[in-house]
C-alpha cells in the first residue's frame, strides 16, 4: 500500500511516499482503507519529535490519527463494525497511522460515518470534535446561560467549541485575529473580540469558563476574570499545573482544568447525529493530497488555519 513515512524527525520535507505491506488485524482491532485525513496540530508536534521521548523512534513511522475510512477486514472480538461499513474516528496506535492507504484501529476509534457529508468533512471532525466536547461538557460542564470565552475560535478546536457551546446554550464570546473575523462570526457567537485590537485579560465582564484552545494564557493571568467557581481549561498539559493546582486552593473555588482527548464510539456518535440534523458543521481551509503532504504539514504549521486541512488518500 502507498503510505507517507518519515524516516527521521524534522521538517516537513522528511515525508517520504513509499510502499509498505497492508498491516493484519489483531483481534480487537479493524482494518480500514483510508479515504481521507485530516491534520491536527499533533501530527506536526510529532513529526519534529516532540514527543520522542515518550513514544520513541520506530521509524519509518506514519503519522496521522483522524480518518474516515472504510471497513475492509474484522477481528474476531469486534462486535459494531463489518466490513464496508463507512466510519470516522481518532486512530489509537502510538503514532496514528493515517497517512496510508490502509490502517488499523480498534473499536472505540470509531463510529459510523454521517451520511449526509462528503468523506474529506468526515475526515475532519473527529478529533477537534471529542475535544470540544469533553472539554465544554465534561470539563466545564458546560450548561443553559453560561458564559464561555473561546481563545482560538477559528482553528480547528475553536471553530466546533463555538457551534457545541451554543447547542450547549450557552453565552459565547468567541476570539481570535480580525483575518478571521467573518468566519467566527459565521458562527454566530454573542460576542467577537480581535485579539489584535482588544486585550482579553481587560475584558471586565465576568466569565464562567476560559477555554484556551491556542494556549497562550494561564490560569494566573485569566482567574480574575472567572466567576467564582469559574473554570479555566487548557488543552497543553504544562509543567506548572501542581503550582496551578496549590493556586486554585486561594481562587473561590476557581479551577485550572487540562483536557486529554480520549476515545469513545459514543461521543462521535453524538457528533454524528448532531451532523446529520445539521447543527454542527466542519469548515474546510485546505485540501491536499498523499504526494504533497509536505506543503499541508508546512500550512497546517502555521498556525493559523481557518478550520481544518484535509489530505485525501483513496
Ligand atoms: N490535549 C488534547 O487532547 C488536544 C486535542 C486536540 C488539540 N489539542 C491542542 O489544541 C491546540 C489547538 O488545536 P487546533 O486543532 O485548534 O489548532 P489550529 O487549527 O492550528 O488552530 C489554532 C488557532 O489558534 C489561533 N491563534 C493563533 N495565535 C493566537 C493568539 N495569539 N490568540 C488567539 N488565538 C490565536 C489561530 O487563529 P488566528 O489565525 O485567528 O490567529 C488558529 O486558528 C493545539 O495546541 C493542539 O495541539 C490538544
Amino acid at each position: 500500500m502507498k503510505a507517507a513515512v518519515i524516516k527521521k524527525f524534522g521538517l516537513p520535507s522528511v515525508f517520504e511516499i513509499t510502499d509498505l505491506f497492508i498491516p493484519k488485524p489483531k483481534a480487537n482491532q479493524l482494518l480500514v482503507r483510508v479515504y481521507a485525513t485530516s491534520i491536527n496540530p499533533i501530527d506536526w508536534k510529532q513529526r519534529k519529535g516532540n514527543h520522542r521521548f515518550i513514544l520513541g523512534a520506530p521509524f519509518p513511522i506514519t503519522l496521522g490519527y483522524d480518518v474516515c475510512a472504510e471497513v475492509v477486514e474484522v477481528g474476531s472480538q469486534i462486535k459494531m463494525f463489518k466490513p464496508g461499513d463507512v466510519v470516522f474516528g481518532v486512530l489509537d496506535n502510538k503514532y496514528g497511522g493515517a497517512l496510508a492507504e490502509y490502517a488499523l484501529g480498534t473499536e472505540s476509534c470509531f463510529a459510523l460515518a454521517p451520511r449526509n457529508i462528503r468523506f474529506e468533512h468526515a475526515a475532519a471532525f473527529p478529533m477537534v470534535s471529542l475535544t470540544a466536547l469533553q472539554a465544554l461538557r465534561d470539563k466545564a460542564k458546560l450548561k443553559h446561560g453560561m458564559r464561555v470565552l473561546i481563545n482560538g475560535a477559528s482553528g480547528g478546536v475553536g471553530h466546533i467549541a463555538v457551534q457545541m457551546a451554543r447547542l450547549m446554550n450557552a453565552k459565547v464570546i468567541a476570539v481570535s485575529s480580525s483575518r478571521n473575523q467573518t468566519f467566527v462570526e459565521s458562527l454566530q457567537p454573542d460576542q467577537f473580540i480581535d485579539y489584535n485590537k482588544q486585550d482579553i485579560l481587560k475584558t471586565t465582564d465576568k466569565i464562567d469558563v476560559f477555554f484556551d484552545v491556542s494556549g497562550i494564557y494561564s490560569f494566573v493571568k485569566c482567574k480574575h476574570m472567572l466567576n467564582p467557581g469559574g473554570i479555566y481549561i487548557n488543552t497543553l498539559p504544562r509543567p506548572k499545573i501542581l503550582f496551578h493546582k496549590i493556586l486554585q486552593l486561594f481562587t473561590k473555588g476557581k479551577k485550572v482544568k487540562t483536557l486529554l482527548m480520549k476515545h469513545s464510539s459514543d461521543d462521535l456518535r453524538i457528533i454524528g447525529q448532531w451532523i446529520t440534523e445539521g447543527k454542527l458543521k466542519v469548515e474546510l481551509d485546505e485540501i491536499f493530497n498523499l504526494n504533497n503532504i509536505s506543503a499541508a504539514h508546512h500550512y497546517a504549521e502555521g498556525g493559523h488555519s481557518k478550520g481544518k486541512n484535509v489530505v485525501i488518500i483513496n
